[in-house]
C-alpha cells in the first residue's frame, strides 16, 4: 500500500472555538519528505495529532494504513517527536537507553523478538551518537537530546516519522546536523517523513513543501 496516512475533508475545532482545520485533504505516501509551514497557531501542531489519534476530528476521515483511525491498532508504524522537548526535566535520572526502550511498543515488541541491546546500538548508529548510549539525558547538548529523541522513534522500526519542529532552538550547526539526518533516514532507509518545520535548510531538501493558513492547506512546492 503506497498511501500510508489520508486526511479527508478533515475540519476540526477545540470545545467552543470555531474550526481552525476546514476540508483539510492530505495523503503521506511511502518515500514521501514533506514539510508543513505555517504561521504560529495555524493548527500545525494540532494536525499531528489529528494524525495521532490523540484529537478526533468533528468532520471528515483520518485513514492510517488503509484502517480509520479509531480502528487503527498499529501505531508502532508511526514514529512521533513531540514539540516540547523540555518534557524531559534534565535533573531526571533516566539514561539514553532507558529513555529509547522505554518507547518501545509491545507490539514492535513482539514483532521482532526484541533483543534490547543490539535495537539500542542500531537507533543510536542511526542517529550517529553510538557513545552516548549510557549518558544521562540532563548530560546531552540541545542537538543530541533531538537525536536521541528520534532514536527513541526509531526504536520501534517507524514506516512514517512525524516530527513538530525538530530544529527550534538548536544551534546552526546542530540544525544542519539534523536536517543531514533526516534527509539520510528518508534516502537510505527510505523512511517516510512528515515534519512541521521553518528551518530554511529543511525546506531546501524537502521533496514536498505544504503550508497552513487559516485552516487551509495549500501546496507550495512539489517535486513529483
Ligand atoms: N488544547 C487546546 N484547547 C484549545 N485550544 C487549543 C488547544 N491547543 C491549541 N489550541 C489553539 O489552537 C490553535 C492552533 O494551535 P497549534 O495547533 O498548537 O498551532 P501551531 O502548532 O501551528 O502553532 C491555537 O490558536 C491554539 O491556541
Ligand atoms: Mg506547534
Amino acid at each position: 500500500m503506497n498511501t500510508m496516512i489520508e486526511l479527508k475533508e478533515v475540519s476540526f475545532h477545540y470545545p467552543g472555538g470555531n474550526n481552525i482545520l476546514e476540508n483539510i485533504n492530505l495523503k503521506i505516501v511511502r518515500g514521501d519528505y514533506i514539510v508543513l509551514t505555517g504561521p504560529n497557531g495555524s493548527a500545525k501542531t494540532t494536525l499531528l495529532k489529528l494524525i495521532l489519534g490523540s484529537l478526533k476530528p468533528q468532520a471528515g476521515e483520518v485513514i492510517l494504513f488503509g484502517q480509520e483511525a479509531h480502528a487503527f491498532r498499529d501505531w508502532f508504524k508511526i514514529g512521533y517527536v513531540s514539540q516540547k522537548t523540555n518534557f524531559f526535566n534534565p535533573s531526571f535520572p533516566a539514561s539514553v537507553q532507558e529513555i529509547i526502550w522505554l518507547n518501545k511498543a509491545k507490539n514492535a515488541l513482539v514483532a521482532s523478538k526484541s533483543d534490547p541491546q543490539k535495537e539500542i546500538e542500531e537507533v543510536l548508529d542511526l542517529v550517529g551518537l553510538p557513545e552516548k548510549r549510557f549518558k544521562k539525558i540532563g548530560q546531552l547538548s540541545g542537538g543530541e537530546l533531538q537525536r536521541v529523541l528520534i532514536a527513541r522513534a526509531l526504536i520501534n522500526c517507524p514506516e512514517v516519522l512525524l516530527l513538530d519542529e525538530p530544529t527550534a532552538n538548536l544551534d546552526k550547526s546542530a540544525q544542519e546536523n539534523l536536517s543531514n539526518l533526516l534527509v539520510k533516514l528518508n534516502s537510505d532507509l527510505g523512511l517516510s517523513v512528515f515534519m512541521v518545520t521553518h528551518d530554511e535548510k529543511i525546506k531546501g531538501s524537502a521533496k514536498k513543501i505544504l503550508e497552513l493558513t487559516e485552516g487551509k492547506l495549500s501546496c507550495k512546492k512539489s517535486t513529483s
